[in-house]
């Protein structure tokens, strides 16, 4: 097993990244390009673009294609796969609220059709399955790890939760090499929605006043989207895929104000504070993750916490022109 991500080498491997013109695939696709793989990217851009792939646009093969109504054991019979990177979802809690159905649909059938396609086929390849820290709901206890309970609060929660457990199951079946990663919330270039773009918005609006929720003492792991991406080629490569699951998280704490004051320095602006002083509700005072079993398959976060916010402030005003001024 290597032991850090610099020993992978991707050359000449044939890669399927469902959900590629996202904003975490997008990153993922940018790094598999560079460590040599051969991409395909199947998207039907309802929140993702070809904007976010227009630096390797040259590089990967992108198919404007809707996964709930592919044939999945036929694609992947014309278009074999050694790794498929399956992202493509509805990626936030509230949707699955308003139509559950929906989310179910994409999130949890289409999945399973998937994987009943993989079982069909044999499939010898592997592949890693986007999953959630929705999964654990309002986990009582901190750090967060693999072994807590899982109770999820919300249709999205459940539907990643399940698509776990068939991943886990279908792995010790049928021997299909299956791992699912948990994201706990990533921020970085083309991420148009969370709190990092949130306050950024906020400042850019209203340089002298920036509004909090909360008392600003909240705690959270804020994980950069360069190294979400580069943790699910380290499992895809190092993992054992027995259908396990891992967190993955940046495994620093920051509270909210601490983002909020280095925003505002790496933009240059000194706004005045304000404070809703009330939590919003779901929203918990501390999301705390351990990420030690991704450690020890080899992962670490590369980006530190200041140098992905310059890089997240650096898109954001090339995206809008802002000038701090
Ligand atoms: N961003 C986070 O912090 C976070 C946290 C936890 C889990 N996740 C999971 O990671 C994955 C990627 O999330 P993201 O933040 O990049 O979200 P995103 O919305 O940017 O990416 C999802 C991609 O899937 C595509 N897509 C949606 N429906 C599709 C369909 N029917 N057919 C084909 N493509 C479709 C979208 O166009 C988009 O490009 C998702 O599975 C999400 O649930 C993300």
């Amino acid at each position: 097993m290597p032991a850090s991500d610099h020993d992978m080498n991707w050359t000449g491997t044939t890669v399927l990244v469902t959900g590629g013109a996202g904003f975490i695939g997008s990153h993922l696709v940018e790094e598999l390009v560079r460590a040599g793989a051969r991409v395909t990217v199947l998207d039907d851009f309802t929140s993702g673009s070809r904007e976010n792939l227009a630096a390797v646009a040259d590089s990967i093969t992108l198919r404007d294609t809707d996964i709930r109504q592919l044939d999945w054991a036929g694609y992947l019979t014309g278009n074999p796969a050694e790794v498929i990177f399956h992202l493509a979802a509805n990626a936030y809690v509230p949707p699955s609220v308003e139509a559950p159905a929906f989310d179910y649909e994409l999130n949890f059938a289409t999945t399973f059709r998937l994987l009943e396609a993989l079982r069909v086929l044999r499939w010898p390849g592997r592949m890693v399955f986007a999953s959630s820290a929705a999964v654990y709901g309002n986990s009582v206890r901190i750090p967060i790890s693999e072994t807590d309970p899982t109770v999820p609060i919300s249709p999205y929660g459940v539907g990643k939760l399940a698509a776990e457990r068939y991943l886990a199951v279908f792995a010790e079946l049928y021997g299909l090499n299956l791992a699912s990663v948990r994201f706990f919330s990533a921020f970085g270039p083309r991420q148009r929605k969370q709190v990092v773009f949130d306050l950024l918005a906020k400042i850019d609006r209203d340089h002298r006043n920036l509004f909090i929720h909360g008392d600003g003492t909240q705690v959270r792991d804020f994980l950069y989207v360069g190294d979400a991406a580069r943790s699910v080629m380290i499992v895809a490569d190092n993992a054992p895929l027995r259908g396990e699951a891992y967190n993955v998280g940046a495994g620093r704490e920051y509270t909210i104000d601490q983002l909020a004051k280095s925003l505002c320095e790496i933009t240059g602006t000194s706004p005045a504070f304000e404070y809703s002083g009330t939590n919003r509700p779901g929203d918990p005072e501390k999301l705390v993750v351990d990420i030690s079993r991704l450690e020890s398959i080899g992962y670490r976060p590369l980006t530190d916490f200041d140098r992905g916010l310059a890089n997240t402030v650096a898109w954001y005003a090339s995206l809008t022109g802002a000038t701090w001024q």
